[in-house]
């Protein structure tokens, strides 16, 4: 049986942007925040490096806002730079007020300070990440879920995938409002309808959509693509960040080794133990990761490598193990000692800089829906994100839409009598063959032809390939009973088509997005804006 449900806000994500915002607004409304499998599904869960905030007496928000503006490659909006970067302080003052428990700097002797222990990573010319370890996500989302589930205002519900928001131009109504969501729940195989007076999309990035990713199978774009089919614009969906540094091991599924490694100064190097960093930029090892990435991947395309090496064995073994005990504890599983050896690595597809177009409070086109955290686009990153930037931005933004949802809260309604699914024309598929191969080719061939660099004659091959496999998904998805994995796969091939457009329309080679047919950059640097056909399409 399906059902109606109704809350005051419908979070569609539990990673640090929703947990956020939910717990800013739990005070004064009834909020369900979904996650489509475990509640620990996210991104947020597995970051390890930490969150970039001017705290340290010696940095300044202007060098934070200037490090961040020069690895955009001057497509960063300054305005949201300052305003993300100037709310930094704050937001880390939340996360400790919460409970997270960051790393403390030592005395000689071992014992703790009550300062805060800062590391760096590429990009940034200060020591200002702080940090959990090398589990800093895993201790804000243990932390604010902790905080989330002792709320009796907030309700948790795992296993729920939003399928497509509801809308009033969907609906043939006057305006284009969001009235709330189609849900799947797992559990019971049934569609319910979520009614909300707010929206908000917080389901992260669509780095899955490539065949290697540091990402959690949740990142398939479910936001960007539910927001898109709603009439919202996105923006700059071309840039998609690959990380320099993933394990390369065939038993070790997308595991990062952390950009911090770097910061306390791991070196890159080629099988004869030589460096090549300094070859590409005086930053060496800590020049933003597209540069990063892109000299890896020129490396291993020139000698004919399957990786490259990341070394930090040069450091004190008892420092490695105090400030990487994730990364030491998992590469030991997969019996690489890095206090002794480097370590294998690949670059993989690590975040999403584009997304869904809001403004300051994390707004979107529609009224009533907001997105935040990875699936939006604030003007934060530009071309290429500053390590440890994204967490940051969760932070704020998530708490930026809650007050934009309290100051609207006066004029808002809990919309009722919406209509429920309609499943009366679809059967079960006997051919679930059919989505596991589309979401192999897709992949793969995004991989192939929409990496790291790129051709117009590849994104012309990719095009062609995404128009077919649309067609086919839009078919299979009009016939049959939904699944996650099909709901993914229809989302992963509509952004995917997004990420191939913007880059096909991006003729010059700026921040990620590097095309050998026009590898120099246009002086006027403008972001790639995709309007969807009309909204309600
Ligand atoms: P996520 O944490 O990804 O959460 C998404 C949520 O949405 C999940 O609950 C998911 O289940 C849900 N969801 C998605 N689709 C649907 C749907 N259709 N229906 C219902 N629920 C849905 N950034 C930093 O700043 N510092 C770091 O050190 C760092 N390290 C990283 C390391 C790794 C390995 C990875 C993968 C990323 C790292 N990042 C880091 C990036 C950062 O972690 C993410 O950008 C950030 O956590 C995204 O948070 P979010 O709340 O937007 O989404
Ligand atoms: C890392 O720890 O290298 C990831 C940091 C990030 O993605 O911001």
């Amino acid at each position: 049986m399906t059902r109606q449900q109704q809350y005051d806000v419908l979070v569609i994500g539990s990673g640090a942007a929703g947990l956020t915002l939910a717990l800013h607004l739990a005070e004064n409304l009834r909020v369900a925040v979904l996650s489509k499998g475990r509640l620990s599904e996210g991104s947020t869960f597995w970051a390890q490096g930490g969150v970039a905030a001017v705290l340290d007496d010696a940095d300044t928000v202007d060098a934070h806002v200037q490090d961040t503006l020069i690895a955009g490659a001057g497509l960063c909006h300054e305005d949201a730079v300052r305003q993300i970067v100037g709310d930094s302080r704050d937001a880390i003052g939340w996360l400790v007020e919460q409970g997270v428990p960051f790393t403390r700097e030592r005395r000689e002797d071992g014992s703790e300070t009550d300062d805060f222990h800062l590391t760096r990573e590429g990009g940034h010319s200060h020591r200002r990440i702080i940090h959990a370890a090398d589990a800093t996500g895993a201790a804000i989302f243990n932390t604010l879920l902790l905080q989330a589930q002792a709320h009796s205002n907030i309700e948790l519900l795992e296993n729920r995938v939003a399928i497509d928001l509801i809308t009033s131009a969907k609906l043939g109504q006057p305006g284009n409002h969001c009235l709330g969501a189609y849900i799947l729940d797992r559990d019971t195989g049934h569609v319910d309808t979520f009614g909300a007076r707010f929206t908000v999309l917080a389901t992260g990035g669509a780095s899955k959509v490539y065949l290697y990713t540091s990402n959690p199978d949740s990142a398939s774009g479910d936001g960007i693509a539910m927001a898109w089919r709603a009439g919202c614009r996105v923006a700059n969906m071309e840039f998609n960040q690959f990380h320099p540094t993933c394990l390369y091991h065939p038993r070790a599924k997308s595991f990062l080794i952390t950009e911090a490694l770097r910061g306390e100064g791991a070196l890159l190097k080629l099988p004869d133990g030589s460096r090549f960093m300094p070859r590409f930029d005086e930053r060496a090892e800590l020049a933003p990761r597209d540069i990063v990435a892109r000299a890896i991947d020129h490396e291993m395309k020139r000698l004919g490598l399957d990786c490259v090496y990341l070394d930090i064995s040069h450091k004190p073994a008892a420092f490695i193990r105090e400030h990487f005990p994730t990364v030491y504890e998992r590469c030991l599983s997969f019996g690489i000692d890095i206090t002794r050896e480097p370590i294998p690595v690949v670059p993989a597809a690590h975040y999403t800089c584009g997304g869904v177009m809001v403004d300051k409070a994390g707004l979107t086109d529609v009224e009533g829906l907001y997105a935040i955290g990875e699936t939006s686009f604030t003007g934060l990153h530009g071309a290429n994100r500053m390590a440890s930037n994204s967490l940051l931005e969760c932070i704020v933004y998530g708490r930026a839409a809650s007050r934009d949802i309290l100051s609207k809260l006066p004029g808002s309604a809990l919309p009722t009598d919406l209509p429920t699914w309609d499943e009366s024309l679809v059967t079960d598929s006997d051919e679930d063959v059919i989505i596991s191969h589309n979401w192999e080719e897709l992949r793969r061939f995004m991989w192939d032809y929409v990496g790291i660099v790129r051709t117009t004659k590849r994104l012309q091959r990719a095009k062609h390939r995404v128009d077919m496999l649309l067609a086919e998904i839009h078919e299979f998805y009009s016939n049959y009973t939904v699944s996650r994995d099909l709901l993914e796969l229809r989302n992963l091939a509509l952004v995917a088509d997004l990420i191939i457009r913007s880059a096909m329309q991006r003729q010059e080679s700026r921040g990620l997005h590097y095309t050998l047919d026009y590898p120099q950059q246009l002086e006027q640097p403008l972001d790639t804006i995709l309007q969807p056909p009309s909204a309600g399409d």
